[in-house]
Formats: C-alpha cells, sequence, structure tokens
C-alpha cells in the first residue's frame, strides 16, 4: 500500500494533488507522505512485537524535523551518526536515551555531547574508540553504555558502494577478534558494556544475508551475555524497497504484493524471530531507507526537451545535487509524470541543468512523451534523497513538504540563493 496515486489523472500524495504543491512551492520540490511514514514504520514495529524490541530509525535517511517529530511520536528511537544528528533530534522532540550512537569517527567533543544527553549506547567501531569512550566518560565522571559493531564478514550482495558487513571495507570489529576487545573492554571502569551491533549493508531485497549473519552472531551474543550480561542486540538497518514499478501505468503498486519474490516486514520477522526470541535480550533495529524511502518524492519541472541525432534529452530543473543516487550508485528512480501522459512513449535520458555528464537521472528510457512546463516525479526519493543534497553549482537547496491527508505544510523553505555563501567573505588583503 502506498500514498501516492492517480486519481483521474493527476498524481495525488494522499488527499493532495502534487501539481497543485509544485505551483505553490516551486520546484525541484520534495513531497512527503506522513501515512506512509507511519505505516512503514508500524509495519516494521508490529512484525517485531513477539520480541522486547525498539526501532531506532536511521536518521541519516531523512532528518527532516517533521519526519523525526512523526517517528517519535509513534514511540520510535533514533539511528545516529553525529553529535549534529543527536542536535536535531532533540530539536525535534525526540528522546538522547532512545539513540543509539553509531559511526567510525566519533570525536571528543561529540562523545561528550552524547554522553551528557545520556544516549542509550555508542555503537563503537574500534578499540581505540572504545579507549576514548571510556576515557571521555571518566572526565566526566559518567560510565558510558557501549556496544561493540560486530562485522559478520557476510556479503549482503548489494551495491559495492552501500556493503558493509565484510572485511573489505572499514567498519566494525571483525567477527573473530570481538571475544578479545569485550574481555579488554570490560577492565575500562567507565564503560559498561550494553549489546552488541551488527549491520552488513543497505538497499537488501534478499532476507538470506541476514539469516546467514543473525545465525552466525547468535552464539557470540549468548556468550557475551553470559559472560558480560549484555542487554540488547542490535541487527542494523538495511531492509530493501521496491524501486521499480513503484507506480505501473497508474495501478497502485508501491509495495509488493502477498506471494512476490520480495521481502517484506513478515518475511524478515519470520525468518528472525525464531532465532532472536531465547536470547532473552532486547532487540534493536536501525532502518532507514524501508521507513523513509516510499514515503518521498521530488518532483522537477521540464525546462528543454531537446532531441540530438540519437537521443531525446529531458531537461528539468532538479539535478544531481537535488537526488544524487542515479548519479553516485547508478540508482534507479522511477519518473512519472504529474499529468498522465497518453500511450505514446520515447526513449528518453531525464538530466539536470548541473554541468557534469553524470549529471542525469535515467538513461534511455521509454517515458511518456514530455514538453516544456511539465512536472515529473522521481519516486521512491524519500531515503538518502534531500540529506545527501549540496549547493554544487551554486543551487539552492530544495524545500520540503509533509502532506498528511488533505493537509500540507513546507516542512523546510526552500533555501535563498544568498544564504549559499552567507558563511563566506573575502580576504582583507583582496579588497
Ligand atoms: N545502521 C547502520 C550502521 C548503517 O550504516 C545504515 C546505513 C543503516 C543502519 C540504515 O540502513 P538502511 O535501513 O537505510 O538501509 N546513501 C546510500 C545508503 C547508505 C547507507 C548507509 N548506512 C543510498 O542512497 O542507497
Amino acid at each position: 500500500m502506498h500514498d501516492f496515486r492517480y486519481v483521474g489523472n493527476k498524481l495525488y500524495c494522499e488527499g493532495v494533488s502534487i501539481e497543485s504543491l509544485a505551483k505553490n512551492h516551486g520546484t525541484p520540490l520534495y513531497v512527503y507522505s506522513q501515512a506512509t511514514l507511519t505505516r512503514r514504520f508500524l509495519e516494521l514495529d508490529r512484525a517485531m512485537s513477539p520480541v522486547d524490541h525498539l526501532v531506532c530509525f536511521a536518521m541519516k535517511s531523512n532528518s527532516n524535523q517533521s519526519i523525526l517529530r512523526t517517528i517519535a511520536n509513534l514511540g520510535g528511537g533514533f539511528d545516529i551518526v553525529s553529535g549534529g544528528e543527536l542536535q536535531r533530534v532533540i530539536a525535534a522532540g525526540g528522546d538522547a536515551k532512545k539513540c543509539v550512537f553509531a559511526g567510525v569517527g566519533k570525536t571528543d567533543a561529540e562523545i561528550e555531547f552524547a554522553l551528557r544527553k545520556g544516549v542509550y549506547s555508542f555503537n563503537a567501531e574500534s578499540e581505540p574508540e572504545l579507549q576514548r569512550i571510556n576515557k571521555v566518560a571518566a572526565r566526566l565522571k559518567k560510565i558510558a553504555p557501549v556496544a561493540v559493531r560486530l562485522n559478520p564478514n557476510v556479503d549482503a550482495k548489494t551495491h559495492a558502494k552501500i556493503t558493509t558487513g565484510t572485511y573489505e571495507n572499514k567498519f566494525g570489529i571483525a567477527f573473530e577478534d570481538i571475544a578479545g576487545v569485550y574481555a579488554r573492554a570490560s577492565k575500562l571502569k567507565h564503560l559498561r558494556l550494553r549489546g552488541l551491533q551488527m549491520h552488513i549493508g543497505s538497499q537488501l531485497t534478499d532476507v538470506k544475508p541476514f539469516e546467514l549473519a543473525v545465525k552466525k552472531v547468535v552464539p557470540v551474543v549468548e556468550a557475551l551475555k553470559a559472560q558480560h550480561g549484555i542487554e540488547f542486540f542490535s541487527i542494523g538497518g538495511g531492509v530493501g524497497i521496491v524501486y521499480q514499478d513503484a507506480i505501473a501505468s497508474g495501478d497502485a503498486k508501491w509495495w509488493a504484493q502477498e506471494g512476490e519474490n520480495i521481502l517484506t516486514p513478515q518475511k524478515y520477522a519470520a525468518r528472525l524471530l525464531p532465532l532472536l526470541k531465547n536470547l532473552g535480550l532486547r532487540i534493536l533495529m536501525e532502518p532507514g531507507r524501508y521507513i523513509s524511502g516510499n514515503s518521498g518524492i521530488l518532483v522537477t519541472r521540464v525546462e528543454y526537451v531537446k532531441r540530438t541525432g540519437k537521443k531525446n534529452f529531458v531537461i528539468v530543473d532538479g539535478a544531481m545535487n537535488d537526488l544524487i543516487r542515479p548519479a553516485f550508485y547508478d540508482a534507479y528512480h522511477e519518473i512519472v509524470p504529474l499529468t498522465k501522459k497518453g500511450g505514446v512513449t520515447i526513449s528518453s535520458d531525464v538530466v539536470g541543468p548541473v554541468c557534469e555528464s553524470g549529471d542525469y537521472f535515467c538513461k534511455d528510457r521509454e517515458l511518456p512523451k514530455v514538453g516544456e512546463g511539465d512536472y515529473l516525479a522521481l519516486l521512491s526519493a524519500g531515503a538518502y534523497g534531500f540529506v545527501m543534497a549540496s549547493c554544487y553549482n551554486t543551487r539552492s537547496l530544495a524545500a520540503e513538504v509533509l502532506v498528511s491527508g488533505k493537509k500540507s505544510a513546507v516542512v523546510r523553505a526552500r533555501q535563498p540563493v544568498k544564504d549559499i555563501w552567507a558563511g563566506e567573505s573575502v580576504a582583507a588583503w583582496l579588497k
């Protein structure tokens, strides 16, 4: 079920015409559905309900204040990766005590801030980091709750840039080294060994790698519980979503139907819970994309259509600076017009105005024939969309709108162009 659908020939987000939003607020424009966001969170939360659990939304996927507040209101926690993200959670009314702090490069200042705010756990990625957390905690006369990120060395079989659970990448501590690391960490007086964490990668569409990793790690978790009294096991994030055929010819098909060969929370829980339920531990999850991905779209306007001998280029006002995933990961985002077009399609490259040949949203894709002034939507852009945006080419950050039923609100104003260089100055000797 999804909340972006055609009503007549107009694309709607819940009860709001997206074209009206584009006309009122301009483009490029991110539009989010609160209903989809809520449903996605609750689906995972309910699937995990047979065990004591906490869903910590990976806010790196979408950290808009309204998105965070929606998750906080549903009782969710947050997977954070910087002091800045913790500040955002607090600003949005979230609870620091439901935050797990991940990342390989936490600074002294970030550790101190997180300790003062009382995060649930630091997910440490190296021994030097454990020593550093211990030192900062000692200075503040505090005990820091920590978990170690275990690298299970299981190939998630996802895109190379988003696989994290093998020894080829920088994350976590090797499976074989874990027992020794916990033994040494248990001697550090300002640490409390609270849990164990793992994460094998992102956009996994098969449950198998999750199952393999959990199976491999459960005996380690049991041993750590017996030896060090750990309380939680975080199985990370990574649950994949449907990017293709999200809206096929007007038929709602945002999420796979029952029986289709795709990962669902039900399948995920059915395969993992039997492995987890007898541990007697709290199970944490860190999903980002599953919750936010299909909840958002990027709306863009066609500026020009340019035909060369070989190609039909649709030049739009959105670009790689607004949504970098196609350029960076060769990611597929379905592209549909806000006003449904008749049968004729044409092989098209949808490209932005940025001066890079990598600035494209799709290549050689059969799309309805569009012209200047038409609006297009890039679907499934709610995760790793706006958060990865930049001001490259001195293009301001897009506006963001949240929809709930028939209501809509601008939840981030379009960045005024002058704000892009607001922190800059001309060196005195140049004046
Ligand atoms: N936990 C940890 C430790 C992570 O590193 C990540 C994602 C997550 C949870 C959330 O993963 P998710 O449930 O969203 O798959 N920018 C890339 C994705 C990078 C993912 C980084 N880590 C993209 O656009 O596909």
